[in-house]
C-alpha cells in the first residue's frame, strides 16, 4: 500500500509534494522519491522516512508541476533503485511516473521489453509501465521523437497491462500537466484556485482543498494549473460530480474509520486479493509460488514441515499444521518460537521451516530461525514487511501484500497469512499427487470468493456490534472450535483480551470437558464456531454441554444453517463456504466481536496498554 500524489499549480512544486507525501506515510515509509518537472524531468530519492527525501532535494528546485511517492515495498527490497518515481527515455528521462497497485503480468512484459532493448535499473514490477509507455510514444528506446500524446500512449499501455493501479505520470514533451489513471486502487483529485492536486487519498491535500472529484476504475485524467478533464475507457471526456470533504484530517487518514484497526479488518476484501494476485490459475488449475525456493522433486521428497511463530503467527500456524497433514499428508509440528530454541528439537532429513512473522522482526521468531537453520534446514518467512530482518535470513520468502498495518492487533495480516498458507499446502499436494488441477480449479475459484464473502461480513457488521455491547461488561469469555476452527477460537480469544482487556480463553472444543469446563456458570459468554463441516455434530453437542450449565451461546454459523438456532442464543452468520475456507469468514466475526467489545470499554484499540507492534526482545 503505497502512497502517490501529484501536484500542477503556479507555486514550486516539490514543498507542496514533499507536505502531502508527510501526510500519507502511515501508507508505508520504506522510501520516498518526487520528480519535478522544470526545463527537464528532475528526479530526487531517499530510503527511509520522508524527512531523507527533503534533506536530498535543492533549496530553490523550480519546476511548479510534479509527482511524489511514498513505499510500501511489494517487489524488490526498500533502496534509492526500487524507490519511486520510475523513468524511461535515459537521462534524465523523457517519462516519469509513481504507482501504487501491482503490475501482475510484469514479469513478461520485463521480459518483452528487455527483449525490444529496455534496460531495467530496478526489482520493481512498475518500471515496466515507464518503459511500456516510453515504447508506445516513442517506438524503441532511443526514439526521440514522439509519434503519439501522452495519454493516447497510457491508453495503448494500458490495454496490456494487468493488476492494479492508481498512476501519476510526467512527459518532459508535455509540460504543465501531469496525467493519472486508476484501475482498483484509490486515486482522488483535489480542486483549487490555480492548482489542482491528485492522491491516493484526500489527506494528502486536505489543508489546500476540501472539493474532491473520485477518479473510478479504467478512468484517466489530465491534471493542469488551470483544470482537470476525466476519461473514460474510450477515451471520451466525463463529467464528474465534484464533492464536498468534510472530514478532519485525523478522520481522513483513517478513510472515516473510528480506528486503525477498524479500517484494516475491512482492508481485508483487498489485502486477500492482493496476496492471490499472480499467483493462482483458475484455467489452469496451478498456484505459482516462483519465491519458493524448492524445486518439485524436493517438494515430493519432503518428510516434515517445521513451522514456527509466535502469538497470532502462532494460530496462523496451527491452521497451517492441519492444512499441511490433511492436504499434502506432510507431517507438520509447529512451535511457538521462545519455546523452540530451549527445547533441544529434533532434526530429520527432509524438513522444510516455515517462518511466520507480520513484522519480519521478532526477536523470538529471528533467534528460532537461526536455530534450525544451523540445522542446515531450508527455510522459508511469510512475512508483510519487504527488507525485514527475516527476509535476508531464509532461504526463500513469501510476501503478504496486506500493506502497512498500524494497529497493534494483527487482523488483515492474519488472514493474509493463511492465505499464503492455503495457496503453500494445496501447492505441495498437487506436486505431490494427492490433488488434482480440477480440484485445485474449484479451490481456487472458491477461493476468490473470499473477499467479496468477507465483504457481505461487514455489510452486516451492526449485528456483531449489538452482540458486543450485550456482553460487554462480562468478566469472561469462552471461545470453541473444532478442526480447523480451534485455531481461529484461539486467535478470537487472542483478539478480546489483547484490546478490550477481558479475560477470554479459546478452547479445542472437545477439551473442554477435560477441565476447562468448571469455569463455567450462569450467562457466561462461550462463542461457538459452528460453521457446516465433518466436526458439526461434534460441536453441537459441545454447545448442548455448555448450555446445560446455563452458558450463553454465541455461535458462528453458516447463513443457510436453521438447525442451530435451536441450540444457541445468539447467531452470527457467516456467508456459506468450503469447508477448508471458512476459517477466513469467522475469524472477520470475531475480529469485529473483539473490537465492538473495546470500544464499548472505551479502550485504546489501536494502541493496546502494554503491546507493541514488532516485539524486538526476547
Ligand atoms: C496479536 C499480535 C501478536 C503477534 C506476535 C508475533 O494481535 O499481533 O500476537 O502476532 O507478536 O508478531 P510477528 O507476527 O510480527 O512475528
Amino acid at each position: 500500500m503505497c502512497g502517490i500524489v501529484g501536484y500542477a499549480g503556479r507555486n514550486a512544486a516539490a514543498p507542496v509534494i514533499i507536505e502531502s507525501l508527510k501526510k500519507l506515510e502511515y501508507r508505508g515509509y520504506d522510501s520516498a522519491g518526487i520528480t519535478v518537472l522544470g526545463k527537464e524531468i528532475e528526479t530526487y530519492k531517499a530510503v527511509g522516512k520522508i524527512v531523507n527525501l527533503e534533506a536530498e532535494i535543492p533549496k530553490n528546485l523550480g519546476g511548479s508541476v510534479g509527482i511524489g511517492h511514498t513505499r510500501w515495498a511489494t517487489h524488490g527490497r526498500p533502496s534509492t533503485k526500487n524507490a519511486h518515481p520510475h523513468n524511461s527515455g535515459g537521462n534524465p528521462g523523457k517519462i516519469s511516473l509513481v504507482h501504487n497497485g501491482i503490475i501482475e503480468n510484469y514479469m513478461a512484459l520485463k521480459e518483452q521489453l528487455t527483449g525490444e532493448g529496455y534496460v531495467f535499473n530496478s526489482e520493481t514490477d512498475t518500471e515496466v509501465v515507464a518503459h511500456l509507455l516510453h515504447k508506445h510514444i516513442y517506438g524503441k528506446p532511443d526514439g526521440k521523437e514522439a509519434k503519439c500524446e501522452l495519454l493516447v500512449g497510457l491508453r495503448e499501455s494500458l490495454k496490456e497491462i494487468e493488476g492494479s493501479y492508481a498512476l501519476a505520470i510526467l512527459s518532459a514533451d508535455e509540460p504543465g500537466k501531469l496525467v493519472l489513471a486508476r484501475k482498483d486502487s484509490p486515486l482522488v483529485i483535489g480542486l483549487g484556485k490555480g492548482e489542482n492536486f491528485a492522491a491516493s487519498d484526500v489527506t494528502a491535500f486536505l489543508s489546500h482543498t476540501r472539493d474532491v472529484v473520485f477518479v473510478n476504475d479504467f478512468e484517466t485524467a489530465v491534471l493542469s494549473p488551470a483544470g482537470v478533464e476525466i476519461f473514460d475507457r474510450e477515451g471520451k471526456p466525463r463529467e464528474k460530480k465534484i464533492e464536498k470533504i468534510e472530514w478532519d484530517f485525523e478522520a481522513a487518514e483513517k478513510a472515516g474509520y473510528e480506528h486503525f484497526m477498524l479500517k484494516e479488518i475491512h482492508e481485508q476484501v483487498t489485502a486477500i486479493h492482493n496476496t492471490l494476485a499472480g499467483k493462482v490459475s483458475e484455467l489452469e488449475g496451478d498456484i505459482y509460488l516462483k519465491e519458493l525456493n524448492l524445486s518439485e522433486d524436493e517438494i515430493r521428497e519432503l518428510v516434515r514441515v517445521q513451522i514456527l511463530a509466535c502469538g497470532t503467527s502462532w494460530h496462523a500456524g496451527l491452521l497451517g499444521k492441519y492444512l499441511f497433514e490433511q492436504l499434502a499428508g506432510i507431517h507438520c509440528d509447529i512451535d511457538i518460537c521462545s519455546e523452540y530454541r530451549y527445547r533441544n528439537p529434533v532434526m530429520n532429513e527432509g524438513t522444510l521451516a516455515i517462518a511466520i512473522t507480520q513484522s519480519g522482526e521478532t526477536a523470538d521468531t529471528l533467534a528460532a530461525v537461526r536455530e534450525i537453520m544451523s540445522y542446515n534446514c531450508p527455510t522459508l518467512a511469510i512475512t508483510n514487511v519487504v527488507g525485514s530482518t527475516i527476509t535476508r535470513e531464509a532461504n526463500s520468502v513469501l510476501y503478504t501484500r496486506a500493506g502497512p498495518e498500524i494497529g497493534v492487533a494483527a487482523t488483515k495480516t492474519f488472514t493474509t497469512q493463511l492465505t499464503l498458507l492455503y495457496l503453500l499446502a494445496v501447492k505441495f499436494a498437487l506436486v505431490r499427487d494427492r490433488l488434482s488441477p480440477d480440484y485445485v480449479k474449484s479451490f481456487i475459484t472458491d477461493l476468490r470468493k473470499v473477499p467479496g464473502q468477507i465483504q457481505q461480513i461487514l455489510n452486516q457488521k451492526e449485528i456483531i456490534k449489538e452482540c458486543a455491547d450485550g456482553f460487554a461488561r462480562s468478566k469472561s469469555y469462552f471461545f470453541l472450535g473444532r478442526h480447523l476452527n480451534y485455531p481461529i477460537a484461539l486467535e478470537g480469544a487472542l483478539k478480546l483480551k489483547e484490546i478490550s482487556y477481558v479475560h477470554a480463553e479459546g478452547f479445542a472444543a472437545g477439551e473442554l470437558k477435560h477441565g476447562p469446563i468448571a469455569l463455567l456458570d450462569e450467562g457466561t459468554p462461550v462463542v461457538a464456531i459452528a460453521t457446516r463441516g465433518h466436526t458439526y455434530e461434534k460441536m453441537l453437542s459441545n454447545i448442548k454441554e455448555v448450555k446445560a450449565r446455563d452458558a450463553f451461546v454465541i455461535a458462528v454459523a453458516d447463513n443457510k444453517d436453521t438447525e442451530i438456532t435451536k441450540y444457541v442464543d445468539v447467531v452470527l452468520r457467516v456467508p456459506q463456504s468450503d469447508e477448508l475456507l471458512s476459517p477466513l469468514l469467522s475469524i472477520v466475526v470475531l475480529q469485529l466481536l473483539a473490537y465492538y467489545t473495546a470500544l464499548a470499554r472505551n479502550c485504546s484499540i489501536d494502541k493496546p496498554r502494554n503491546l507493541a507492534k514488532s516485539v524486538t526482545v526476547e
